[in-house]
């Protein structure tokens, strides 16, 4: 794909259509009733609506979860001929859809295939007893998709096809408040064409930037960008692996995921520590962090509202840019293969990504991976 003249991005940024938010997440999974009990049970996650062979559908089965504003859908295939089973076969239990809520499927649809998109799922309505939506996709890296879901008036729970579920005995929500970014993998010296592309196709903005000297420790490195929308309501982070000693995690990444995927997905709080008590009583493993980042914590960040002590015992980072800072971090890989993480989040003034933590959180990954041996090339 060519670079675009600063004109053109300009003129493109210009939107025929509205993208209003993340709608959903899909994740394909192998068995989405055992996922679904782990996402409830260890994150909190409230089941509010189904699709399967009860309800009419015969070829999957979709678990419908949400916590406030963060929606995740869960789905499994029925028989071996489906083409789920080729994602799974192939990349594994991971993310498929990141669905965009939209004003007008249909514009979105072709503004966005116009612009070089390919096309998955064209333009269609989908209908029951709650009225009707319409829905088309879009590839966007390796396997991920973007859906433009566009609700109208629609009263369904969540969309046609689904049937609401009683009120979840298990879900105890952990204070997830919304998406805040998601994370994309690609292979080497793929950055740049999917940063364009998500500029030309959707008129996203290259947000920050970190070169491979941000992002490195002793042994590997990579490149990260970040595009967002206008409202800065969705933010992409793009990596791709670069040059060191040893091997990339984002290599890593990409070879036990078959190609580029999403890594992780950031969930924001209001209140990362009652969160992530939370989470531990739950079960849920976080990656390690080295006990000498909170000796030098203070003086790299200053005075926070947290007591240091509370922060050192739930291994929660912190890091401070010109407007304010963040805590965060991040769970051990929620799947089998070394592929797809969560990261728990909270701002407090700061608008970054947390570049401060990344050679402490990638020093964390690549002693995990020296676990797994992966580490030498
Ligand atoms: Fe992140």
């Amino acid at each position: 794909m060519e670079v675009q003249s600063p004109e053109t991005l300009q003129q493109q940024a210009q939107q025929p259509f509205k993208i209003l938010g993340i709608h959903h997440v899909e994740f394909f999974v192998g068995n989405a009733k055992q996922a679904a009990y782990f996402y409830r049970r260890g994150f909190g996650f409230e089941w509010f609506a189904y699709s399967g062979l009860e309800t009419g559908n015969r070829n999957s089965t979709s678990y419908a979860l949400r916590q406030n504003e963060v929606v995740f859908v869960l789905t499994a295939p029925y028989h071996s001929n489906s083409p789920i089973y080729e994602f799974l076969q192939k990349h594994g239990d991971g993310v498929r859809d990141i669905a965009f809520l939209v004003d007008d499927a249909e514009k979105a649809y072709e503004t966005t295939t116009a612009r070089g998109a390919e096309s998955v799922v064209e333009p269609h309505v989908v209908e029951d007893e709650n009225g009707q939506v319409k829905i088309a996709t879009v590839r966007a890296y390796g396997d991920i998709v973007h859906s433009f879901i566009e609700k109208g008036d629609y009263q369904g729970v969540f969309l046609p096809g689904f049937q609401g579920v009683d009120k979840d005995p298990i879900a105890d929500p952990v204070g997830f408040v919304r998406i805040d970014h998601i994370v994309g993998n690609m292979g080497w010296n793929q950055m740049e064409e999917m940063v364009n592309f998500y500029n030309r196709v959707f008129g996203f903005k290259r947000f920050v930037s970190f070169d491979d000297k941000d992002i490195s420790t002793e042994y590997t490195a990579l490149r990260s960008t970040v595009v967002a929308n206008d409202n800065l309501l969705i933010k992409f982070p793009i990596n791709e692996p670069a040059e060191g000693k040893k091997k990339s995690q984002i290599e890593e990444f990409v070879e036990f995921n078959e190609g580029p995927g999403v890594q992780h997905i950031a969930l924001l709080t209001n209140d990362i520590v009652t969160t992530v008590e939370k989470l531990r009583a739950n079960g849920i493993e976080f990656m390690d962090t080295p006990d000498a980042y909170y000796d030098t914590l203070p003086s790299r960040v200053g005075a926070i509202d947290e007591a240091v002590d509370t922060i050192r015992r739930l291994r929660i980072l912190v890091d401070r840019d010109d407007q304010g800072y963040l805590l965060q971090i991040f769970t051990r890989t929620l799947v089998d293969r070394p592929t797809l993480f969560f990261e728990i989040i909270q701002r407090k003034g700061a608008q970054s990504f947390g570049k401060g933590n990344f050679k402490a959180l990638f020093e964390a990954i690549e002693r995990e991976q020296a676990l797994r041996g992966t580490l030498d090339k």
